[in-house]
Protein backbone atom coordinates (compact mmCIF):
# COMPACT_ATOMS: atom_id res chain seq x y z
CA UNK A 1 0.00 0.00 0.00
CA UNK A 2 1.57 3.45 -0.74
CA UNK A 3 2.05 6.02 2.16
CA UNK A 4 -0.74 8.21 2.83
CA UNK A 5 -0.75 11.22 5.16
CA UNK A 6 -2.38 10.57 8.72
CA UNK A 7 -6.10 12.55 9.10
CA UNK A 8 -7.98 13.53 11.91
CA UNK A 9 -11.70 15.28 10.90
CA UNK A 10 -13.73 16.86 13.82
CA UNK A 11 -16.86 17.09 13.57
CA UNK A 12 -20.24 18.55 15.13
CA UNK A 13 -23.37 16.60 13.05
CA UNK A 14 -24.50 15.37 10.53
CA UNK A 15 -21.18 14.05 8.80
CA UNK A 16 -22.30 13.93 5.21
CA UNK A 17 -18.47 15.53 4.40
CA UNK A 18 -17.05 13.38 6.97
CA UNK A 19 -18.72 10.34 4.41
CA UNK A 20 -17.32 12.01 1.67
CA UNK A 21 -13.84 11.92 2.84
CA UNK A 22 -13.88 8.05 3.95
CA UNK A 23 -15.42 7.12 0.81
CA UNK A 24 -12.45 8.59 -0.68
CA UNK A 25 -10.25 6.99 1.81
CA UNK A 26 -10.66 3.84 0.21
CA UNK A 27 -9.33 4.22 -2.70
CA UNK A 28 -5.74 2.60 -2.19
CA UNK A 29 -4.01 5.19 -4.38
CA UNK A 30 -5.61 8.04 -2.74
CA UNK A 31 -3.20 10.13 -0.53
CA UNK A 32 -4.81 10.74 3.05
CA UNK A 33 -6.18 8.02 5.64
CA UNK A 34 -8.29 9.17 8.62
CA UNK A 35 -7.15 8.16 11.82
CA UNK A 36 -9.52 10.08 14.17
CA UNK A 37 -12.87 11.57 14.40
CA UNK A 38 -13.63 13.87 16.67
CA UNK A 39 -16.90 15.41 17.88
CA UNK A 40 -17.67 17.79 20.46
CA UNK A 41 -21.38 16.63 20.29
CA UNK A 42 -21.94 13.21 21.74
CA UNK A 43 -25.04 12.85 19.14
CA UNK A 44 -22.95 13.69 16.54
CA UNK A 45 -24.50 11.40 13.23
CA UNK A 46 -20.93 11.73 11.94
CA UNK A 47 -19.54 9.56 14.94
CA UNK A 48 -22.40 6.55 13.83
CA UNK A 49 -20.23 6.86 10.51
CA UNK A 50 -16.57 7.07 11.41
CA UNK A 51 -17.49 3.88 14.01
CA UNK A 52 -19.15 2.40 11.03
CA UNK A 53 -16.32 2.52 9.19
CA UNK A 54 -13.84 1.33 12.07
CA UNK A 55 -12.54 5.02 12.65
CA UNK A 56 -11.54 6.08 16.31
CA UNK A 57 -13.47 8.52 17.67
CA UNK A 58 -13.40 10.61 20.55
CA UNK A 59 -16.25 12.98 21.78
CA UNK A 60 -14.91 16.06 23.93
CA UNK A 61 -17.85 17.75 24.87
CA UNK A 62 -17.22 21.64 25.11
CA UNK A 63 -19.57 22.11 27.71
CA UNK A 64 -17.12 20.68 30.76
CA UNK A 65 -14.35 22.95 29.63
CA UNK A 66 -14.67 26.21 31.57
CA UNK A 67 -12.84 28.05 28.54
CA UNK A 68 -12.58 28.38 24.67
CA UNK A 69 -8.21 27.72 25.93
CA UNK A 70 -9.08 24.59 27.88
CA UNK A 71 -11.21 23.12 25.56
CA UNK A 72 -8.62 23.61 21.93
CA UNK A 73 -5.72 22.66 24.98
CA UNK A 74 -7.45 19.43 25.51
CA UNK A 75 -8.45 19.05 21.64
CA UNK A 76 -4.73 19.77 20.26
CA UNK A 77 -3.13 16.97 22.42
CA UNK A 78 -5.72 14.21 21.45
CA UNK A 79 -5.08 15.40 18.27
CA UNK A 80 -1.10 15.46 18.53
CA UNK A 81 -1.41 11.57 20.29
CA UNK A 82 -3.27 10.54 16.99
CA UNK A 83 -0.11 11.16 14.94
CA UNK A 84 -2.31 13.10 12.20
CA UNK A 85 -0.86 15.64 9.98
CA UNK A 86 -3.88 16.84 8.97
CA UNK A 87 -7.12 18.29 10.65
CA UNK A 88 -9.87 18.67 8.90
CA UNK A 89 -12.64 20.69 10.14
CA UNK A 90 -15.96 18.92 8.36
CA UNK A 91 -18.78 20.64 9.83
CA UNK A 92 -17.47 21.54 13.10
CA UNK A 93 -19.54 24.59 14.78
CA UNK A 94 -16.74 26.09 16.98
CA UNK A 95 -14.50 28.38 16.34
CA UNK A 96 -11.28 27.63 17.39
CA UNK A 97 -8.62 30.13 19.49
CA UNK A 98 -5.85 31.85 17.87
CA UNK A 99 -3.33 29.69 19.81
CA UNK A 100 -5.06 26.47 18.50
CA UNK A 101 -4.83 27.71 14.82
CA UNK A 102 -0.39 28.31 15.78
CA UNK A 103 -0.04 25.03 16.76
CA UNK A 104 -1.64 23.41 13.46
CA UNK A 105 0.21 26.06 11.20
CA UNK A 106 -0.77 25.26 7.13
CA UNK A 107 -2.34 21.69 8.80
CA UNK A 108 -5.80 22.69 9.02
CA UNK A 109 -8.74 22.92 6.18
CA UNK A 110 -12.40 24.10 6.20
CA UNK A 111 -15.01 23.53 4.13
CA UNK A 112 -17.37 26.44 4.02
CA UNK A 113 -20.63 26.92 2.61
CA UNK A 114 -20.34 29.97 0.41
CA UNK A 115 -17.89 31.08 -2.30
CA UNK A 116 -15.80 33.16 0.05
CA UNK A 117 -14.47 36.11 1.11
CA UNK A 118 -18.60 36.56 0.21
CA UNK A 119 -20.73 35.27 3.42
CA UNK A 120 -18.13 33.78 6.20
CA UNK A 121 -19.60 32.90 9.49
CA UNK A 122 -23.01 31.38 10.05
CA UNK A 123 -26.40 31.38 7.95
CA UNK A 124 -24.45 31.48 4.72
CA UNK A 125 -27.53 30.51 2.47
CA UNK A 126 -30.33 32.66 3.84
CA UNK A 127 -27.82 35.69 3.45
CA UNK A 128 -26.88 34.96 -0.23
CA UNK A 129 -30.72 34.51 -1.19
CA UNK A 130 -31.23 38.00 0.57
CA UNK A 131 -28.16 39.30 -1.26
CA UNK A 132 -29.73 37.97 -4.72
CA UNK A 133 -26.45 36.54 -5.65
CA UNK A 134 -27.43 34.24 -8.93
CA UNK A 135 -23.73 32.05 -7.94
CA UNK A 136 -23.10 30.61 -4.84
CA UNK A 137 -20.93 27.66 -3.96
CA UNK A 138 -18.97 26.50 -1.26
CA UNK A 139 -14.84 27.00 -0.03
CA UNK A 140 -11.84 24.85 0.76
CA UNK A 141 -9.64 26.63 2.73
CA UNK A 142 -6.74 26.84 5.25
CA UNK A 143 -7.61 28.10 8.60
CA UNK A 144 -6.03 30.60 10.43
CA UNK A 145 -7.06 32.86 13.47
CA UNK A 146 -9.86 34.66 11.20
CA UNK A 147 -13.01 33.27 10.71
CA UNK A 148 -13.13 32.20 7.57
CA UNK A 149 -10.52 33.79 5.62
CA UNK A 150 -7.23 31.51 5.12
CA UNK A 151 -5.68 30.89 1.86
CA UNK A 152 -8.32 29.17 -0.52
CA UNK A 153 -7.14 25.96 -1.89
CA UNK A 154 -10.24 25.74 -3.93
CA UNK A 155 -13.92 26.40 -4.43
CA UNK A 156 -17.15 25.04 -6.59
CA UNK A 157 -19.80 27.11 -7.86
CA UNK A 158 -23.30 26.32 -8.19
CA UNK A 159 -26.92 28.44 -9.79
CA UNK A 160 -28.88 30.19 -7.37
CA UNK A 161 -32.33 29.41 -8.90
CA UNK A 162 -35.28 32.00 -8.35
CA UNK A 163 -37.33 29.61 -6.20
CA UNK A 164 -34.55 28.60 -3.82
CA UNK A 165 -34.88 28.50 0.22
CA UNK A 166 -32.50 28.38 2.38
CA UNK A 167 -32.41 24.03 2.22
CA UNK A 168 -32.55 23.97 -1.23
CA UNK A 169 -29.35 25.79 -2.26
CA UNK A 170 -27.96 23.85 0.75
CA UNK A 171 -28.50 20.91 -0.47
CA UNK A 172 -27.03 21.88 -3.98
CA UNK A 173 -24.21 23.38 -2.34
CA UNK A 174 -23.64 20.10 -0.14
CA UNK A 175 -23.13 18.03 -2.96
CA UNK A 176 -20.25 20.08 -4.43
CA UNK A 177 -18.31 20.34 -0.92
CA UNK A 178 -17.82 16.45 -0.66
CA UNK A 179 -16.41 16.72 -3.46
CA UNK A 180 -14.29 19.39 -3.53
CA UNK A 181 -13.41 18.40 0.06
CA UNK A 182 -12.03 15.24 -1.24
CA UNK A 183 -10.08 16.27 -4.51
CA UNK A 184 -8.30 19.22 -2.03
CA UNK A 185 -7.40 16.64 0.67
CA UNK A 186 -6.06 14.30 -2.51
CA UNK A 187 -3.95 17.56 -3.59
CA UNK A 188 -2.84 18.74 -0.01
CA UNK A 189 -1.97 15.35 0.72
CA UNK A 190 -0.09 14.69 -1.76
CA UNK A 191 2.12 17.63 -1.63
CA UNK A 192 2.90 16.76 1.81
CA UNK A 193 3.92 13.30 0.57
CA UNK A 194 6.32 15.20 -1.94
CA UNK A 195 7.29 17.57 0.70
CA UNK A 196 6.05 19.91 -1.62
CA UNK A 197 5.40 23.60 0.24
CA UNK A 198 2.09 23.48 1.06
CA UNK A 199 1.06 26.98 -1.10
CA UNK A 200 -1.75 26.57 -3.16
CA UNK A 201 -2.66 29.21 -5.12
CA UNK A 202 -0.86 27.74 -8.39
CA UNK A 203 -3.10 24.83 -8.04
CA UNK A 204 -6.13 26.56 -7.24
CA UNK A 205 -7.36 26.52 -10.65
CA UNK A 206 -7.05 23.04 -11.16
CA UNK A 207 -9.29 21.97 -8.03
CA UNK A 208 -11.88 24.08 -9.19
CA UNK A 209 -11.97 24.32 -13.28
CA UNK A 210 -12.55 20.48 -12.64
CA UNK A 211 -15.70 21.38 -10.32
CA UNK A 212 -17.47 24.51 -11.99
CA UNK A 213 -20.77 23.44 -12.58
CA UNK A 214 -22.27 25.28 -15.49
C1 LIG B 1 -21.68 21.90 5.66
O1 LIG B 1 -22.51 22.67 4.84
C2 LIG B 1 -20.45 22.66 6.00
O2 LIG B 1 -19.98 23.45 4.96
C3 LIG B 1 -20.95 23.53 7.12
O3 LIG B 1 -21.78 22.68 7.88
C4 LIG B 1 -22.31 21.68 7.03
C5 LIG B 1 -21.94 20.36 7.64
O4 LIG B 1 -22.50 19.29 6.96
N1 LIG B 1 -19.85 24.10 7.86
P1 LIG B 1 -22.08 17.80 7.31
O5 LIG B 1 -22.06 17.65 8.82
O6 LIG B 1 -20.73 17.54 6.70
O7 LIG B 1 -23.15 16.96 6.69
Amino acid sequence: MSKKIKVAVLISGNGTNLQALIDACIAPSYPAEIVLVVSNKANAKGILRAREAGITTRIIDHTNYSSREDFDTELSMILSNSKCKLVCLAGFMRILSESFVNTWPNSILNIHPSLLPSFPGTKTHERALEAGVKVSGCTLHFVTAELDAGPIIGQAAVPVLDNDTPKTLANRVLIEEHKLYALGLELVANKILKNEKVDLRREQDTVSKSLLNF
